[in-house]
C-alpha cells in the first residue's frame, strides 16, 4: 500500500517508519517545502493525519486537499486537546474525527492510534514486544478492515470500535491515559489492552 503520512513529529515520524518496516511505501507530508503536502497525498491510497488536531482542521477545509484525498482512507490520529493537555475541547456530542470528516466529502475517514503513545510505538520500532491495543472505529466497513490489518502488520492488537462516533469514547481514553501517565506518573510507555475475563 502506499501510504502519505502528514506530519513528521513523534507520531508521523514513528507512523511511517513502522509502516515501511511492515513493507508498505511511505510519502512523507510536512511544511518543508521539500515535502509538499498535497504532493504525498496525491498518489496515496491512504493518508494518515498526523498534526495537532486544530491543523487537521486547517487541512480538511482546504480544498485542494479535500480534492486531492477524495475517495481514500485518512486515518485521523488526532485527540482534541486543550493547551495544557488537560481537557478535551469536543466531546460527548462530537468528535475530533466527526468534526474531520465533517469537513471531507466522499473521504473514508477511519479514527485509530489515538489512544497509543509515540512512545510506544518507538520501543516497537527498537525491537520491544510490549503489545497494546489500537481502537479502530469508522462508518466504511472496509476501509476499517484495511486500517486494522494495517495495525496488525505493524504488530499490534487492533479492535473494532464501531462507527467514527465512537471517537465520542476513544478520544476521552487517550485523555485517561495522558492522566495515567503525566498526572500519575507512569510515563508514556503504558497503553490500553482490551481484556477478555472468563
Ligand atoms: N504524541 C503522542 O503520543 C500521541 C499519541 C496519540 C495521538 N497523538 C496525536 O497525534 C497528533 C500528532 O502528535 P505528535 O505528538 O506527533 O505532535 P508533534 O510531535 O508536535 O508533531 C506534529 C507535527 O505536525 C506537523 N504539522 C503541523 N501542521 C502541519 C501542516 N499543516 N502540514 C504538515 N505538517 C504539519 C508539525 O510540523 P512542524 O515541525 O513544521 O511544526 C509536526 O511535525 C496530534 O493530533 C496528537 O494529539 C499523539
Amino acid at each position: 500500500m502506499k501510504i502519505a503520512v502528514v506530519g513528521k513529529g513523534n507520531m508521523g515520524s514513528s507512523l511511517a517508519e513502522l509502516a515501511k518496516k511492515a513493507g508498505h511505501q511511505v510519502v512523507v507530508g510536512s511544511r518543508d517545502p521539500k515535502q509538499p503536502v498535497m504532493v504525498a497525498v496525491k498518489g496515496a491510497d491512504m493518508v494518515i493525519l498526523a498534526v495537532p488536531y486544530g491543523e487537521a482542521l486547517t487541512l480538511a477545509d482546504n480544498k485542494e486537499f479535500g480534492k486531492t484525498i477524495a475517495g481514500k482512507i485518512v486515518i485521523d490520529i488526532t485527540n482534541p486537546l486543550a493547551p495544557d493537555y488537560m481537557s478535551l475541547t469536543v466531546g460527548h456530542s462530537t468528535s475530533a474525527a466527526e468534526e474531520i470528516a465533517k469537513r471531507l466529502t466522499g473521504v473514508k475517514v477511519v479514527k485509530a492510534f489515538n489512544t497509543i503513545f509515540a512512545d510506544v510505538l518507538k520501543t516497537r520500532l527498537q525491537g520491544g514486544k510490549g503489545n497494546s491495543t489500537v481502537l479502530v472505529a469508522g462508518n466504511d466497513s472496509e476501509a476499517k478492515n484495511t486500517v486494522m490489518s494495517l495495525v496488525k502488520s505493524f504488530g499490534f492488537d487492533s479492535v473494532d470500535a464501531g462507527t467514527l462516533s465512537a471517537a465520542r469514547y476513544t478520544e476521552p481514553m487517550a485523555q485517561l491515559l495522558i492522566q495515567l501517565a503525566y498526572g500519575k506518573g507512569k510515563g508514556t510507555k503504558i497503553g490500553w489492552s482490551l481484556a477478555i475475563a472468563g
